[in-house]
């Protein structure tokens, strides 16, 4: 089947020739094209082009007069399998108690990994559902989902299953990456090297043998997993052909960044407290930097400074970072408009950073992150607007009309 959308107002983030990622001043191009035509056939972006050489016939014509048509975003860094909320943690810190004073209590990552293990893979499965459909109604069209809220064998397999049944049941693309490093469970508070055995000898090969995981991840932090304790998991899981995605520099510059990039990690995530030195390493790799605002938004922690990394001719992509502890959201519209307000990418980097630079981050540059020929058509269509600029700018509002996956509309 044939759907021809026409009269678009401009057609955001067209490649003609496929690239993989954009860096540095690069960034602040984003091709457009005014006053044209997209058409999809069944899953795919088969043609576009001026309304001067609209195609005469369709299975169906969809008139998009005053609206814009970008790629939906691609969010490379979430958590939305969870149990419950961390509401009372909420309010601990709004009455003075900082997130890591509420982790070293017992709360934090451990507080949602007892709720999740005390759920059902049926409950799981329904409540992590309803985020994955609540964010593609925001425009996301292709996500990563962590574990790292089990901290047992048992729970760590049944998080990956979860994502699994949710690969199996929507059409967006979905890759699962395993944190079981992701805190050091209670059981194991005074025996860390006790728990990395068992993510070493038993999650990891489970996890292979079913082939639930894409990435590999760990929480490289002061209080959580060292850099010493990172290359060994990484090295591990590298015998498993997991490719690393990192939780690094958050709070701490620990030397995590060297060691991700030694480890040919296809990103780092975070990166709210950044050395020159870390810069440099990330220079020197295939490594995507990869930001998110909206957690330093709702922790009042510094934001990735993103200017000093394009600056530095890097790439950057960015990511919302949903779960329950630091980032109770998924909506890449607000993750953009924070990236414009607080970080002062221009709304083209930012752009490009949710979209082409996020699809690289998760190893789906060859299926979305631009409309060019041969890609899935997930899209969106604005309501009217008067620029591309309009989006970041009304921060907070929904200025998305229709959202289509694969081709059908959502
Ligand atoms: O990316 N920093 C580590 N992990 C999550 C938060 C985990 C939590 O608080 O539940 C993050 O911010
Ligand atoms: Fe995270």
């Amino acid at each position: 089947m044939t759907q021809l959308f026409t009269n678009i107002k401009e057609l955001i983030q067209v490649r003609e020739t496929p690239i993989s990622f954009i860096s540095g001043t690069a960034m602040s191009e984003l091709p457009t094209l005014k006053n044209t035509f997209l058409l999809i056939e069944n899953e795919s972006i088969i043609d576009y082009g001026s309304m001067a050489n609209v195609p005469k016939q369709a299975d169906e014509i969809i008139d998009c007069s005053g609206r814009m048509i970008l790629p939906t975003w691609v969010d490379s860094h979430t958590h939305i399998v969870f149990a419950g909320n961390r509401e009372q943690e909420f309010v601990d810190r709004i009455n003075g108690l900082s997130y890591e004073e509420i982790a070293n209590k017992g709360g934090g990552i451990l507080n949602s990994a007892k709720k999740l293990q005390n759920t059902s893979f049926d409950d799981l499965y329904k409540a992590s559902a309803k985020r994955l459909e609540a964010v593609i109604k925001l425009g996301t069209g292709a996500i990563e989902i962590k574990s790292g809220y089990g901290l047992t064998v048992e729970s760590e397999l049944k998080m990956l299953k979860v994502i699994k049944k949710l690969k199996e049941n929507y059409t967006i693309p979905i890759k699962a990456t395993f944190l079981g490093a992701h805190a050091v469970p209670s059981e194991f508070k005074n025996n860390k090297k006790g728990y990395i055995d068992l993510i070493i000898n038993e999650m990891l090969p489970k996890i292979a043998d079913e082939n639930l995981a894409d990435f590999v991840d760990v929480f490289c932090e002061k209080g959580y997993f060292t850099v010493e304790d990172t290359d060994q998991i990484l090295k591990a899981a590298k015998n498993y052909g997991l490719q690393p995605k990192i939780h690094v520099n958050q709070f701490n510059a620990i030397g995590g960044i060297k060691t991700a990039v030694a480890h040919k990690a296809l990103s780092v995530d975070h990166l709210e407290v950044l050395t020159h030195e870390d810069i440099t390493h990330i220079k020197s790799s295939e490594t995507m930097p990869v930001a998110l605002p909206s957690c330093s938004f709702f922790l009042g922690i510094p934001y990735t400074p993103a200017r000093k990394i394009i600056d530095a001719n890097l790439p950057i992509a960015l990511a919302t970072d949903y779960n329950p502890g630091s980032t109770p959201s998924g909506n890449m519209n607000f993750v953009v408009s924070l990236a414009c307000i607080k970080l002062k990418m221009k709304p083209e980097e930012a752009i490009n950073a949710a979209t082409i630079n996020a699809a690289y981050a998760v190893n789906l540059s060859d299926k979305v992150g631009s409309i060019s020929r041969g890609k899935l058509a997930n899209f969106f269509i604005t309501k009217p607007i008067s620029s591309y600029n309009f989006l970041p700018y009304s921060f907070g509002e929904n200025l998305i009309e229709s959202i289509y996956i694969s081709g059908s509309k959502v």
